[in-house]
């Protein structure tokens, strides 16, 4: 039998999210810090070579089905359709989280070279506030990004709106109305102590049970089974479409996880939260070979811990924010 990349609770992992970036051309409020990012030096950004490598040996040894490019905002990678082309080559649920600004030029030709889905951000449907949140004046074109996923033929295309009390949780209702008109997924995010500028504090979490008590004050909601993806899901009874939450904080799903990262310098991480990495970067350009590099990979999942302790006095924040990590 193939080998698994499994943890000592018995988690077996088969989803990779790899980073292809750590730039990007937004500086989202709760992501990025205000003055900007140091980018990591080109030198210390995987390879496509050596993305494909790890992606293989993580499929080819492991059973890894689902593979997502993230970034920083991944589109701002030159050249990223000849990555999607080979990985499309392995045979995987291959995906996309982007900020959706490079959509209307690209999103046809990421369908062609073999992309299956796209998830877009995007935290506010007004223009002001919009460019308050991310720090550029985009909002139509993001708008437009949706529409050209749409007329690519991603389905589904799912929306990522982090919510942020305070400060665009007026917008559950209007998000959802948007969403079942487009034919979107919208999925909302509690917001996550993952943020450059160390923000975030429990009283800014607009919460699952939030949420759902604002979306059933104008729709009646039906639980959709889940799976080990994430979000936590309904659809609405009059059969116009989906919706969902991720519930990190409030009602984390960690017992579930199947997920390891790739950051974009190569560093291998079992958690979106994990306060060590593993340096798989090394490994691959010392000439190691793939056994060594899988035997790496496997000691990493292997020490995963149970979950992230947010809640917990004792929660350590990564050394690393969101856009370094890919989401
Ligand atoms: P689907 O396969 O389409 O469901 O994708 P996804 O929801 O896993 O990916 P996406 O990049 O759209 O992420 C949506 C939100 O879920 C982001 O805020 C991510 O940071 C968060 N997320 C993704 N994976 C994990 C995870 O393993 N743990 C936690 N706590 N959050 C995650
Ligand atoms: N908390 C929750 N979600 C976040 N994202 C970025 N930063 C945060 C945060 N601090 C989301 C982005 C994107 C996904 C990869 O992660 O909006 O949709
Ligand atoms: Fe960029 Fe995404 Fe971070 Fe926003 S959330 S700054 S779009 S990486």
């Amino acid at each position: 039998m193939a080998r698994q990349l499994i943890d000592g609770f018995g988690r077996v992992h088969r989803d990779l999210r790899i980073s292809v970036t750590d730039r990007c051309n937004f500086r989202c409020q709760y992501c990025m810090p205000e003055e900007g990012m140091q980018w990591t030096p080109r030198s210390e950004i995987l390879t496509f070579e050596e993305i494909e490598r790890i992606a293989r040996i993580m499929v080819e040894r492991y059973g890894v089905d689902g593979i997502r490019l993230t970034g920083g905002e991944p589109l701002v990678r030159a050249r990223l359709p000849l990555l999607v082309e080979k990985l499309a080559d392995l045979g995987v649920d291959l995906a996309m989280t982007t900020n959706g600004v490079s959509l209307p030029l690209v999103a046809e030709e990421l369908k062609k070279a073999g992309l299956r889905r796209v998830n877009i951000s995007l935290d506010s449907l007004q223009r002001d506030r919009f460019l308050e949140l991310t720090r550029r004046d985009d909002l139509d074109r993001v708008l437009e990004g949706v529409d050209a996923a749409l007329a690519a033929g991603f389905d589904p295309v799912k929306v990522n709106v982090v919510v942020m009390k305070g400060i665009n949780d007026d917008e559950v209702l209007d998000f959802a109305e948007w969403g079942r008109e487009k034919g979107v997924i919208v999925r909302f995010i509690e917001f996550m102590p993952l943020d450059a500028d160390h923000i975030w504090n429990n009283s800014l979490v607009f919460t699952q049970a939030e949420i759902l008590e604002t979306l059933q004050s104008a729709y009646d909601l039906e639980s959709v089974a889940r799976t080990s993806a994430p979000a936590t899901r309904w659809r609405y009874a009059d059969g116009e479409g989906e919706i969902g939450v991720v519930a990190t904080v409030s009602e984390s799903f960690c017992d579930t996880c199947d997920r390891v990262r790739i950051t974009a310098d190569g560093q291998f991480r079992s958690c979106l939260f994990a306060t060590d990495e593993t340096d798989v970067r090394a490994l691959l350009r010392n000439g190691s070979s793939d056994d060594v590099v899988a035997e790496a990979l496997e000691f990493t999942v292997a020490a995963k811990w149970a979950g992230h302790q947010i809640n917990q006095v004792h929660f350590i924040r990564p050394r690393r924010s969101m856009s370094e990590i890919g989401g």
